[in-house]
């Protein structure tokens, strides 16, 4: 079961009790798809009284199904579950023809924002059309069913492509953020297997243009990459590059004489859509794998229920493809559901920090959602420079917010209320995974009332629970063990390659092998029963609602010739939530002064080369040793304390070396 050590710091994180209540708007609830509370328990009545028969309706009403399924959930392998087995379908199919079909063929797709602020539409026939010769292509390459394919490419309509192809025939997806290093970039495809990898010449981000190609030929010349057959290279920039021929083909080319009708390959509702790498405590990063049918029920169940969708809205989520939000609110449910959304390249800060209130004027964006570090940037942003203050900015055309992946402090939520919000707007703080397929605690915007700081209640069907470790339900307003009691359609089928894993990381035998862990802790307010999620309980870091495991950045770390020892861990940030903070052992004296600003920077930089930019250490303490228990074992728990820059109140009875501490205290 994941590591307890840390689970105090939850305790820590509870904070003041949140007093403030919101009503969702009346407005909003008397035209929301579940309004009312009334509403809302009545959906909750419906799972608990017959659970699949809930499920069921609702995969029958929000999927088109090509054979439709007898059978709605298997439990014989728990808990390796399957949902609708025996039915088939396309997702890609779902999203683009079932659009053709029912009357928005001309409806915008997708509203392209370029970094540099141009502007480009498609329709769903257009995309129907791009993906269909995309999908084409792949197959003139050999890549069908079953097949792993790498999408290593920056926010672009090619991208989102890209994922339809591919769920179009039936291959399954990775995506790989472009600001991974060629070496995790590597490490995926090796775990994947994939056949293909599909990039663009460069990305621009900030005016800037950054590698991807060169990224990808960096990682396969790093080796064990031969079932990688093609590269396929979307035109961005024009940059100048370097194609293997026989290997790498250009999109372009690629689709030039394609047919634009592609029949959807069916595949069994179980089939992996995607596989999709993610943190945890220990090891390297899990592939954790999704299912077709009960992913995409989800994906757009969520679109309605959480986002309220409606068929005049223009959708907004800030996220990269990249990451498991982009994939449930970019790439499938939005689409899924015939939404309009607006897909963006850039970067909250370029030409400077008005640009997200800029974009939701220009496009009359009304649904909103973005990450609570983005938040906290443009306030700070706000304050230093008032012409970017979003009082600046029309935002009329907004109706709902929403946050994801990290906590939302009130005075962010409250921020986000008045000042983008104007108090008009619900706000929808989504907890969820990459393992949970899309949103699981969330409040319903036409219906619960809003607590800054709480993701207030589960969705109908999400069986939420807060136990201790012998997984035993504790009270209301004692905090425990955030875990899910009954499998539901969109949940991790398992890790790639490592059923084992999966088994151990998500369904540990401490807690019966059934129950569903998150890895995060949580408490429910007393009086309300509200959720408020209060961190990690294991080594995960959560850096401006990006995961890392901290066992990831001390390999990197110790993979660098001048490093005996690290030991990594969290270290709460004002504006990215936490931040990494690295304690180092060098095998060399331990350096002081400048010698110490220059290695800190170059291990910096290492790591940044190793992992990805965004695994930098903020910080980087060098010490002749680590606090260690006499059997050897790092003490972290002290180690966060220093971080923080607090005094160390525990016992350290168990500590080997105390004189350690002292030396630790602060940055070199
Ligand atoms: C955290 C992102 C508090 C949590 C969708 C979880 C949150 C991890 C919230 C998953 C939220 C996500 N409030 N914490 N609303 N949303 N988290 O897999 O620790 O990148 O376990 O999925 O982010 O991160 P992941």
């Amino acid at each position: 079961m994941a590591a307890t050590e840390n689970q105090g710091q939850g305790t820590e994180q509870q904070g003041p009790q949140e007093s403030r209540v919101f009503a969702p708007p009346a407005a909003f609830a008397a035209q929301a798809a579940v309004s009312g509370m009334a509403a809302y328990h009545a959906l909750c009545a419906e799972a608990e009284r017959d659970y699949e028969g809930f499920w069921a309706r609702l995969a029958r009403e929000n999927l088109s199904w090509h054979k439709p399924f007898s059978k709605t959930l298997n439990e014989d392998r728990a808990p390796f579950y399957r949902w609708f087995e025996d039915g088939q379908l396309n997702v890609s199919y779902n999203c683009l023809d079932r659009n053709l079909e029912n009357g928005n063929a001309d409806k915008t797709a997708i509203i392209f924002e370029a970094d540099d602020g141009q502007t480009s539409k498609v329709s769903y026939k257009e995309l129907h059309e791009k993906v269909c010769k995309f999908a084409n292509g792949l197959k003139s390459l050999g890549i069908g069913k079953g097949d792993r394919v790498i999408i290593y490419m920056s926010m672009s309509v090619e991208g989102v492509a890209a994922m339809q192809a591919c769920a179009r025939i039936g291959a399954t997806h990775s995506v790989v953020f472009g600001g991974f290093s060629a070496k995790s970039l590597q490490e995926r495809i090796i775990d994947a297997g994939a056949v293909a990898v599909i990039t663009g010449d460069q990305q621009l981000r900030g005016g800037k243009q950054l590698p991807l190609k060169a990224i990808v030929d960096e990682a396969l010349a790093l080796g064990g990459c031969g079932t990688v057959k093609n590269v396929i290279v979307y035109r961005r920039t024009g940059g100048e590059l370097a194609m293997a021929a026989g290997r790498d083909v250009w999109l372009h080319e690629l689709v030039a004489a394609q047919p634009a009708v592609c029949e959807p390959e069916w595949v069994d509702a179980e089939h992996p859509l995607f596989i999709l790498y993610t943190s945890g405590s220990t090891g390297t990063p899990k592939g954790v794998q999704h299912a077709s049918g009960g992913y995409l029920l989800w994906a757009a169940l969520t679109m309605k229920w959480s986002f309220d969708i409606k068929p005049a809205d223009v959708f907004w989520c800030t996220a990269d493809i990249g990451w498991v939000t982009g994939h449930s609110y970019i790439a499938y449910g939005p689409m899924a559901v015939g939404a309009t959304q607006v897909v963006f390249e850039g970067i909250p800060t370029f030409p400077n920090a008005g640009r997200f209130w800029e974009t939701i004027k220009k496009h009359d964006v009304s649904i909103f959602y973005t990450a609570p570090t983005a938040i906290r940037s443009l306030i700070k942003a706000a304050d230093v420079d008032p012409k970017v203050h979003p009082d600046n900015y029309d935002l009329g055309s907004l109706r709902l917010l929403g946050t994801v992946g990290e906590p939302i402090n009130p005075e962010a939520w409250m921020w986000y209320y008045k000042n983008i919000g104007r108090e008009r707007c619900p706000i929808v703080d989504t907890f969820w995974q990459t393992e949970t397929g899309g949103h699981m605690i969330t409040p319903l915007p036409g219906a619960t009332p809003m607590v800054p700081g709480s993701c207030t209640l589960p969705l109908p069907g999400i069986m939420a629970a807060i136990v201790d470790e012998a997984g035993h339900d504790v009270p209301n307003g004692q905090g425990g063990i955030l875990v899910v009691k009954r499998p539901w359609p969109s949940m991790i089928r398992t890790i790639w390659g490592n059923p084992e894993r999966f088994k151990n990381s998500y369904f540990p035998d401490e807690l019966g092998g059934k129950m569903y862990l998150a890895g995060d802790g949580a408490i429910r307010n007393k009086d309300t029963g509200y959720f408020t999620i209060t961190g990690r309980i294991d080594d995960v870091l959560n850096v401006s609602g990006h995961r890392m495991g901290t066992m990831e950045i001390e390999s990197a770390l110790v993979a660098n010739p001048l490093v005996a020892e690290a030991a990594v861990v969290g270290k709460p940030d004002d504006t990215t939530g936490e931040s990494i903070c690295a304690f180092v052992v060098l095998k060399q004296a331990r350096p002081t002064g400048e010698d110490a600003k220059r290695l800190a920077l170059e291990l910096r930089n290492w790591v940044a080369k190793e992992i990805g930019p965004i695994a930098k250490p903020k910080e980087i303490r060098f010490g002749d040793n680590l606090p260690k228990t006499r059997s050897g074992k790092i003490m972290r728990r002290l180690l966060r304390v220093l971080a923080k820059g607090e005094t160390i109140t525990q016992d350290i009875s168990t500590l080997e070396n105390p004189a350690i501490l002292e030396q630790l205290k602060e940055t070199s």
